[in-house]
């Protein structure tokens, strides 16, 4: 009898830039303030990715590279490379191609894949799907977002938000039953409105008028994203649990997406998990999209044991929004 094959995670690598910004920095920049920025989302400072010429590859390369070290494989071992990222270094060719080149990767095929913040849910759904497929023996998903290429820094609602970084995960076929076993994906075209950039799409494309409109940056009505973010995540966290007949005690960490504290607590309480087993780093990091989820499993990794039960969740742009229940692998 042919056994059941499960992608399973078994390498995580992450890069965060050196430059901090913090809220001090912030409050000199626009009208805010430290204590109004912490207890509205939790975010203390966040990494930016400075230098001339530098896109979301310069720091998804070395998230990959830190991966195969940790594995103890060369890149040209890897079959595919799925790069998630609202943030590509160019419209095409995709950054995935980009990050494959520069690390080595001569044998991988890969594509970018945009979902916005639920982009990495989305990444480790098909990139699992690959591994299932019996095609392909190691397949990265690597979320790598430069958002402050598109933060308006003279927006206050805004800037206070977002930071750079990349995390990786190197995924490979496991026969035990461990690694990704179920993942519940939504999305819903109607929140455009509320979270997008207006222009430099086909929509609209680049223009003096776009540029000196300030439509190339984050556009995003935030308490309406977050009224559909509180209850989209937690709702869909609580779904996977119930149809995987879990309770919060079965459950060792919840990797959340980190757009707001305050939407990861409240998710963190529909499963009934106590505040030691949610993995929070939104107040070093910010909302780095893309990146937040494989970060969180980057600075966690050693507190995981094989076995262990974990959910991923996020919710972004879109809408885009999602569950997904790993069993560590090692
Ligand atoms: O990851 C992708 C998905 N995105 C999200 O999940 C983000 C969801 N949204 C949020 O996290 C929150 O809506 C924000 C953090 C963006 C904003 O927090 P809020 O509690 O919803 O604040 P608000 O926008 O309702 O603003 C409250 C007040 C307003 O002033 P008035 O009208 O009450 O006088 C704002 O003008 O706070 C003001 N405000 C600020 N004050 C100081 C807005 N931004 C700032 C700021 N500093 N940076």
């Amino acid at each position: 009898m042919t056994q059941k094959l499960t992608a399973a995670i078994t390498a995580v690598g992450g890069f965060v830039p050196e430059d901090k910004l913090t809220n001090k920095d912030l409050e000199k920049m626009v009208d805010t303030n430290d204590e109004w920025i912490v207890t509205r989302t939790g975010v203390s400072e966040r990494r930016i990715l400075k230098g001339e010429a530098k896109g979301a590859s310069d720091m998804g390369a070395p998230a990959v590279l830190d991966l195969c070290r940790k594995r103890g494989i060369d890149p040209i071992e890897i079959d595919c490379l799925i790069c998630c990222t609202v943030t590509p270094d160019m419209m095409f060719p995709a950054t995935a191609n980009i990050i494959c080149h520069k690390i080595g990767a001569k044998n991988a095929w890969g594509y970018d894949l945009q979902a916005a913040c639920s982009g990495f849910l989305y990444g480790v759904t098909t990139g699992a799907a690959l591994i299932e497929s019996g095609r392909y023996k190691k397949v990265v998903v690597v979320g790598a977002d430069k958002m402050s290429a598109i933060v308006d820094y003279s927006d206050r609602t805004t800037c206070i938000l977002f930071g750079d970084a990349a995390g990786a995960i190197l995924l490979e076929p496991n026969t035990e039953g461990l690694g990704v076993l179920d993942s519940i994906l939504k999305s819903d075209g109607s929140g455009v409105s509320y979270l997008h950039m207006k222009a430099g799409g086909s929509l609209k494309p680049a223009s003096i008028e776009t540029v000196t409109a300030k439509e190339h940056f984050i556009y995003q009505e935030g308490p309406a994203v977050f009224k559909f973010a509180v209850k989209g995540m937690a709702d869909v966290a609580g779904e996977l649990l119930e149809r995987n007949q879990l309770t919060g005690d079965d459950i060792a960490f919840l990797a959340p997406h980190q757009a707001n504290k305050r939407i990861i607590d409240a998710t963190a309480q529909r499963m009934g998990l106590s505040p030691e087993k949610v993995m929070l780093n939104i107040s070093r990091y910010g909302n780095t999209t893309s990146a937040t989820i494989p970060l969180c499993l980057w600075e966690w990794q050693s507190k995981l044991n094989k076995g262990d039960n974990i959910v991923l969740a996020a919710f972004g742009g879109g809408f885009t929004w999602g569950a997904t229940l790993i069993k560590w692998a090692y």
